[in-house]
């Protein structure tokens, strides 16, 4: 598999552990209709001798579409090449990724929400029908000239499906949405990593670490690496339920996997605001964080346990917030 990166300062950081990536789909853990599907999709396109259908990968940072990406090109023993929306300027920066293609290969392009309008709509004759028409001279003595495209697998990730316009996001032959993975889904990602790291772990830590991941492998693979630390200076190497505890602990990662910033936007929500409803541009201010951050990363996190909700006015505190922070709910004003 052929790997072209482009200009890495672009693209979303990395987890800093490439060593952990699951390279094929019996290594990627959890998500299991979306693998059993796309098992069967690469099955077909291969036994065809086609180009997989393009296909659209949506759901929050962390969770896996980058990785599941690759893996897509490994398992049709493909060529990848990988972009992200925010580097994509010119029709022209397309249109030399796309033709240098070698068939077959998979084109990833992360944060595709991020594309500038106006090059979306090369992308629609790329995917429908393999060619890019490109316009040629200037004024009355410009001609439109077709370029025909090796066939080829548009691959996109999002965080935010609803970004990307209807006919782009209609072109996706194969849409998979990630969810947040359960604890025994994370407590296996752990002790696979623990094993790649040559980290040793009991099945009670595993589950610790799970337990704080907040449903992210990113974020499990990230405190399982501070929990070592931890562990290799205060005790034998081991890590168990009870020194991953105390790693967390350290680290101000609670029992629901909420770090500072998190109970940052709950405790401002709850106690500025009256639990709300907040706008959320208010909010973002309020705690002095970006509103995409806030929006992509933060929030799917706090609304999936319930501890916030979404309302047409802002956003809304429920009573397992105020519990979770020892706080009265402020009685009739409450949503919940
Ligand atoms: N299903 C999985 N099994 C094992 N490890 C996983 C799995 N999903 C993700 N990981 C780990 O989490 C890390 C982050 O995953 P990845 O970069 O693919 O997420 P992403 O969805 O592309 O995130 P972003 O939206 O920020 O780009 C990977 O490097 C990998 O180590
Ligand atoms: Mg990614």
């Amino acid at each position: 598999m052929s790997v072209r990166v482009q200009a890495p300062q672009e693209l979303p950081e990395d987890d800093g552990d490439r060593s952990l990536r699951p390279r094929r789909l019996e290594e990627f853990i959890g998500q299991e209709q979306v693998k059993d599907q796309l098992r069967v999709s690469i099955a077909a396109a291969a036994a065809r001798g086609e180009p997989l259908d393009h296909v659209l990968l949506a759901g929050p940072p962390g969770l896996g579409k980058t990785s599941l990406a690759q893996i897509v090109a490994a398992e049709l023993a493909v060529g990848f090449v990988q972009t992200a929306g925010p580097a994509l300027e010119r029709k022209g920066d397309i249109a030399s990724f796309l033709t240098a293609l070698e068939p077959r290969s998979v084109f990833f392009v992360d944060e595709i929400h991020r594309l500038p309008r106006a090059l979306e709509e090369t992308f629609y004759p790329a995917m429908e029908d393999r060619c890019l028409p490109i316009t040629v001279g200037q004024g009355a003595g410009a001609r439109v000239v077709t370029i025909d495209l090796p066939p080829f697998t548009l691959i996109g990730a999002t965080t935010r499906t609803g970004l990307l316009s209807t006919p782009l996001r209609d072109r996706f032959g194969i849409q998979h949405r990630l969810e947040h993975y359960d604890k025994t889904d994370l407590a296996r990602i752990v002790r696979r990593s623990a094993r790649l790291l040559g980290v040793r772990i009991e099945d009670g830590g595993a589950i610790a670490v799970a337990e704080r991941s907040r449903g992210t492998p990113r974020v499990a693979n990230r405190l399982l690496k501070r929990v070592r630390d931890y562990v290799e200076v205060h005790a034998d190497g081991v890590v168990s339920a009870e020194l991953a505890g105390a790693a967390l602990d350290l680290l101000e990662v609670d029992h629901l996997g909420l770090d500072r910033l998190d109970r940052e936007i709950l405790r401002t929500v709850c106690e500025k605001f009256a639990g709300g409803p907040v706008g959320l541009s208010t909010l973002a201010a309020s705690v002095g964080e970006e509103q995409d951050t806030i929006e992509d990363v933060y929030e799917p996190y706090l609304l999936q346990r319930g501890l916030i909700e979404r309302t047409p006015r802002g956003r809304a505190a429920t009573r397992l917030a105020f519990a979770h922070l020892g706080l009265e709910p402020p009685g009739p004003l409450s949503l919940l």
